[in-house]
C-alpha cells in the first residue's frame, strides 16, 4: 500500500495533509525517513509520524450491548441505529463508515451485538449453515412447559420457514408467566419470538447473551461498548477455520 493512503486510512489526515506530512520529512518508515507518499509499505512496516507509531488497524471489532429502542443497521430514516448509538458512546475509528453489526436484534431486544468491518467474519457468521449458537434470555407471558421444551427440541415449521431444533431451559416461573434461556443455532426473523408464540406464550423481554463463542460483558450497561480482547478475535477466528 502507498504510504500516503496508509496513513490517511489510520486518520492521520485526508490524502493531501498526509501527502504535505510525508514531504516535509515527518514520517519515517521502519526507522527511515521517508519524503515520497507513493513509497510501499505493508502492515509490517514501522511507521510514524511526528514520532508517533501509526499502527495499521484493518479490522475492528465491538461488544455492544445494544439498548432497546435502536435498529440494527448502518442507517434509517425514522430510527436511532446501533451506529447511532456507537457514536453517541464516544466511539472513533478512522473505518466507523466501514463497521456494520452482525446480523440483527430486533428494535425492543437488548444485548450482545457484534459490529465489525470484517465482512467476511460476519457473513460466516450469520450464515444459517454455519450453525453459530446463540444464548437469550427471555421473559414471557404466560407459562413455559416441559411440553414446550420438547416443541423447542423437535423444531418448528412456520409459512416461510423451518426452524431447526432449539433449547428451551426453564429458569423460573410464576403465576404470570416464566424467565427461560433459549439456545438457537440460526437465527432466522424473529425466531425466538416466533418459536415462543407457537407454544401459546408472548415474549414480553428479550436479551441476548451470548454469540457464538462471545459473552456479553456484564460491565455494559446498555448502550456502551468495548473491543474484542485478542482472545475474542481469536475465538472467533477459530470457528471460521474449524
Ligand atoms: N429472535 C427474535 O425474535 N428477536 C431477536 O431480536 C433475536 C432473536
Amino acid at each position: 500500500m502507498r504510504l500516503d493512503k496508509y496513513l490517511a486510512d489510520m486518520g492521520v489526515g485526508t490524502r493531501s495533509e498526509v501527502k504535505k506530512l510525508i514531504g516535509w520529512g515527518r514520517v519515517t518508515v521502519d526507522s527511515k525517513v521517508i519524503r515520497d507518499p507513493g513509497f510501499k509499505v505493508s502492515e509490517e512496516s514501522l511507521v510514524f509520524a511526528d514520532k508517533k507509531e501509526i499502527k495499521y488497524v484493518k479490522y475492528c471489532y465491538y461488544m455492544l450491548n445494544k439498548p432497546r429502542g435502536c435498529v440494527s443497521a448502518t442507517s434509517d430514516k425514522e430510527d436511532k441505529t446501533v451506529m447511532d448509538v456507537l457514536k453517541n458512546a464516544g466511539l472513533k475509528t478512522p473505518v466507523f463508515d466501514e463497521l456494520a453489526p452482525v446480523g440483527r436484534l430486533d428494535k425492543d431486544t437488548e444485548g450482545l451485538l457484534l459490529i465489525t468491518n470484517d465482512g467476511e467474519m460476519a457473513h460466516f457468521l450469520i450464515s444459517p449453515k454455519n450453525h453459530v449458537d446463540k444464548l437469550y434470555y427471555a421473559e414471557t407471558e404466560g407459562i413455559m412447559t416441559e411440553e414446550d421444551i420438547s416443541l423447542f427440541k423437535k423444531g418448528m415449521e412456520f409459512n416461510d420457514f423451518t426452524a431447526a431444533p432449539a433449547d428451551l431451559r426453564i429458569l423460573s416461573s410464576n403465576d404470570a408467566g416464566s424467565k427461560v434461556h433459549i439456545t438457537i443455532h440460526e437465527g432466522k426473523f424473529h425466531q425466538v419470538k416466533r418459536m415462543v408464540a407457537k407454544c401459546g406464550k408472548t415474549v414480553t423481554y428479550l436479551k441476548r447473551l451470548e454469540f457464538g463463542p462471545l459473552k456479553l460483558d456484564s460491565k455494559l450497561k446498555p448502550g456502551n461498548y468495548r473491543e474484542l480482547t485478542i482472545d475474542e478475535v481469536n475465538s472467533l477466528r477459530c470457528l471460521q477455520e474449524k
